[in-house]
């Protein structure tokens, strides 16, 4: 899909279907929508004075236009009311209007920029959120379908109008932003919905490292021999119980001499069966998404690469499989870690903080100043925050704090959770320096307290989007499957730190 910006006005240029919108409430539409509404004989005053159009968040209305404009349709989308737009409003409504206009048929959509200059919102990073809505509203999981009789073909362009010259360069810088950033959260929603059959740690580093030579980034991928000889036994115990090897897979972009470098670790996870601490079968399969934190950590170095921000920043990925077999790590087993810390394992299936933990120590060995980890590492948040909200966890207010605010602008709703010092005592064991869980309450943060016990004194945030990493349920705004979380507001974090 080519995105242009386009000075101009709206009912003259020639489309398929053009997007304005209306806030819930609104009466009579100003702006682009009343120019619109002038132009068609105040259809769209009638609608709303019918009930048809009433503003509401996503609600659409199509009309035709029967060349009384340039634009063959017009479809009016509903902005919700005004105090609560946002930029996730403005990204899932161009969404679904994307959306909408391809099971239409449309070939050339033209629209205009939901937000700029309501509510505080910036006219660029409104630009930007109108094009990653698109992009990533267009996105469809069926990698492997072969029988797609009724699929609608692309929308080939995606034109954003605007009259005011004055704003057309910030859009364009918004516009080019937001498609780096959203591109880049597809191809992580790719490496994500692949089945575990097809994305192994091997083939996990074998993408990564054609992505990284493409976009300019140095990589390295650590094998089996090289983590005994660092003594990874976190990693390494993991991944005994499988028959696929795993990788450490480390990427770097150096976007300044001397400085800060942050780190970003995501948990690669291909497939967690729980190991001997098996899971349930029902539901198994969503485990092929238990790498999403390490492919948001990819696809933002690739966007990184992109953008080059005058920041340096690394990527750690510890990939694995968490499987039964013969050789399995155990319950009641002593693990060392890469930085001479033990934990026993009480149960199999919190693997994730035993690969992160070596990847975390890795990362702060490579140079980390600030580290940020991104995991799908507890039910037990997903119970808290449901599929929508990602939990927060660190220790340090202003780096979680400039975190919230990258999240903020791309619209990847985040919340707050607690590091409760006293729920430390939970992770205490007679033999190690550690057990590997808690009880089952308050999961999250105990999962959170153990990783904080290997950061050392490092700004830094934990990010569990064990909820959000994949949706079951197709939205007007996206679809099923992987969601790319995590990707846009790490790239964003980057370049929000650059700009200090
Ligand atoms: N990958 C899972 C967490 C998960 C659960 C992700 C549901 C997505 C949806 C993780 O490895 C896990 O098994 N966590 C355990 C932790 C527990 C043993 C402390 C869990 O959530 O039950
Ligand atoms: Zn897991
Ligand atoms: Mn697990």
């Amino acid at each position: 899909m080519e995105i242009r910006i386009v000075q101009g006005s709206i009912t003259e240029v020639e489309s398929d279907a053009l997007i304005v919108n209306l806030f819930e409430g609104v009466t009579s539409p100003g702006g682009g929508t009343g120019a619109v509404d002038r132009a068609l004989g105040g259809i769209i005053t009638d609608l709303i004075a019918s009930g048809e159009i009433s503003g509401k968040l996503n609600k659409t209305a199509l009309i035709h236009t029967q060349g009384k404009i340039a634009p063959k349709r017009v479809l009016v989308v509903g902005l919700g009311k005004s105090e609560d737009f946002d930029y996730i409003a403005a990204g899932k409504v161009s969404g679904t209007a994307a959306r909408f206009l391809r099971e239409k048929r449309a070939r050339k959509v033209t629209t205009i920029v939901h937000g700029a200059g309501i509510g505080g919102l910036d006219a660029k990073d409104s630009a930007r959120a109108v094009v990653e809505g698109a992009i990533i509203g267009l996105y469809d999981g069926d990698l492997y379908k072969t029988l797609n009789e009724d699929k609608p073909s692309d929308i080939e362009e995606f034109v954003i109008v605007e009259r005011d010259s004055a704003k057309i360069a910030e859009f364009e810088a918004g516009s080019r932003e937001g498609q780096v950033l959203a591109s880049a959260a597809n191809e992580v929603r790719d490496l994500a919905n692949e089945p575990a059959n097809r994305m192994t740690p091997v083939i996990l580093a074998e993408r990564t490292q054609e992505m990284a030579v493409k976009a300019g980034l140095e990589i390295e991928v650590l094998d089996q021999d090289r983590m005994a000889e660092l003594g990874m036994g976190g990693l390494l115990g993991v991944a005994q119980g499988s028959t696929q090897p795993p990788r450490l897979i480390f990427m770097r972009y150096r976007g300044k001499e001397g400085g800060n470098t942050l780190a970003l670790v995501g948990k690669g996870l291909t497939f967690d069966s729980g190991g001997i601490s098996i899971k349930p079968s029902e539901g198994m399969q969503d485990m092929k998404y238990d790498m999403s934190g390490g492919a948001a950590v990819i696809g933002a170095m690739k966007a990184i690469a992109e953008l080059k921000p005058a920041i340096n920043v690394i990527g750690v990925v510890p990939a694995s499989e968490n499987m039964p077999g013969g050789s399995a790590y155990k319950p009641g087993d002593v693990i060392r870690f890469y930085n001479g810390k033990t934990t026993e394992v009480i149960t199999t299936d919190a693997e994730g903080r035993m690969i992160l933990a070596d990847a975390i120590t890795y990362a702060i060995k490579q140079g980390a100043t600030h580290l940020i980890d991104i995991a799908t590492l507890t039910g037990s948040c997903v119970v808290a925050l449901g599929h929508d909200i990602t939990g927060v966890m660190g220790n340090n207010r202003e780096f979680t704090g400039r975190l919230m605010e990258a999240a903020r602008l791309t619209g990847e709703k985040c919340w707050e959770l607690p590091l409760p010092p006293e729920y430390k005592e939970q992770l205490k064991s007679e033999i190690a320096d550690f057990k590997n869980i808690g009880t089952r309450w308050g999961g999250a943060l105990t999962g959170g307290l153990f990783l904080k016990e290997f950061v050392e004194d490092l700004p830094w945030v934990h990010l569990d989007i064990a909820g959000t990493a994949d949706s079951d349920a197709e939205e007007p705004y996206r679809a099923k499957g992987a969601t790319g979380v995590g990707t846009r507001m790490l790239a964003m974090l980057a370049v929000l730190m650059s700009n200090e």
